[in-house]
């Protein structure tokens, strides 16, 4: 079975190729993925308007590109392509960038004939550590760390899903993007911010571990950003003026190593004490911040000792693309295309 995956809920589109192979293992035959994440730089986030617009833009070029690298398809041709269904992200996400991918699935899904699966983009991070790895042992506690969530959930069987905890305010991506311009780096700031930190020491500014110590699966980084903006304000470092001062230099790395250091130990002590008080065979890692290695390395320190197999997606498959959704959309239903619609915010 192969499906044709569609991701547009944010900045990136995304579409690709998967095939399911006879025991069941994922193949990824393409996925291009177009971002506009350069045009959110400037401004030092997310421009809805901007990003829809985009998408427009980058929808044709990248699923020609993804049908002809993934099945010899030219667009345009009067034959329908040699695909099974298509996925496409119905939510959550930015109302405007979903519309594009909804209507263009909706589109194909007519004119070719094809079953439509909408896919919730949760699973789609959840379901690409499928992509890579076959042999994934359940129960699993998954972590899913993006711009927009940090959630821990309980996955008993592939398609049982238990929320068990999230954040109360900001979500770890969105922290390492919002202290990133307090630093002045731009958007998105947690690579940066993780490249930054390998010449940086992490004790030299101790940060708060927000509800570190408290005995449930909820976060809380909003008193983060506010610790490192009062440290910045008190200070007077303008980070502007990074380039001609070594010692702001040294202070932007510092603050960077000390930063990352307070978000991974909250994500690692809260997602093993989920692992061993849910007893799970696996930990399983999504979205754009479970691209980040200090996190892989601390949670497979702590993983190795107990036993419990740490998966996490390629960094390229954990960021937003259209593989992900071809994958979860295995573990989901056609629905009639007359009733798919984008929902911009509707969670799990
Ligand atoms: O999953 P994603 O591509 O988009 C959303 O659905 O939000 O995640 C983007 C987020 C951004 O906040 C970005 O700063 C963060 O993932 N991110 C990282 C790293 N790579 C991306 N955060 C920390 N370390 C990284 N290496
Ligand atoms: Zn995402």
């Amino acid at each position: 079975m192969i499906i044709l995956g569609i991701e547009t809920s944010c900045d990136e589109t995304g579409v690709a190729i998967v095939e399911q192979n006879p025991n069941s293992s994922l193949s990824i035959h393409s996925n291009i993925v177009a971002s506009s994440l350069k045009k959110h730089a400037e401004t030092g986030g997310i421009i809805p308007e901007i990003a829809a617009r985009e998408q427009i833009k980058a929808m044709a070029p990248v699923l020609s590109e993804a049908l002809l690298k993934g099945i010899g398809y030219h667009l345009g041709e009067n034959t329908s392509p040699a695909i099974d269904a298509i996925a496409v992200t119905y939510g959550p996400g930015l109302i405007g960038s979903l519309l594009v991918g909804v209507e263009t699935a909706k589109t194909l899904s007519s004119i070719w004939n094809k079953p439509l699966i909408p896919v919730n983009h949760m699973h789609g991070h959840l379901y690409a550590n499928w992509l890579e790895n076959s042999d994934i042992v359940l129960p699993a506690v998954v972590l899913i760390v993006s711009g927009g969530h940090t959630d821990l959930l309980l996955l008993n069987e592939k398609k049982e899903i238990t929320i068990i905890g999230g954040t109360r305010d900001d979500a770890a991506g969105e922290a390492f993007d919002k202290i990133g311009r307090l630093l002045n780096l731009p958007y998105p700031a947690g690579p940066r911010i993780s490249q930054l930190a390998e010449q940086g020491n992490a004790t030299n500014y101790p940060l708060p571990r927000p509800m570190i110590g408290s005995k449930d699966y909820e976060f809380s980084f909003s008193g983060l950003k506010t610790a490192v903006l009062n440290l910045v304000k008190k200070n007077n470092w303008d980070f502007s003026q990074v380039e001609s001062s070594s010692k702001l230099q040294q202070i932007q790395y510092d603050l960077s190593a000390s930063v990352q250091k307070a978000i991974i130990e909250v994500l690692v002590r809260k997602t093993v004490s989920a692992a061993i008080h849910h007893n799970v065979k696996s930990v399983l890692l999504g979205g754009g911040v479970a691209a980040n290695s200090l996190l892989k390395k601390r949670l497979l320190e702590e993983l190795s000792e107990k036993s419990i197999a740490l998966t996490s997606p390629s960094p390229e498959l954990c960021t937003d693309n259209g593989a992900m959704i071809a994958a979860a959309a295995f573990f989901s239903p056609p629905v009639d295309r007359h009733l798919v619609k984008a929902e911009p915010g509707l969670y799990y």
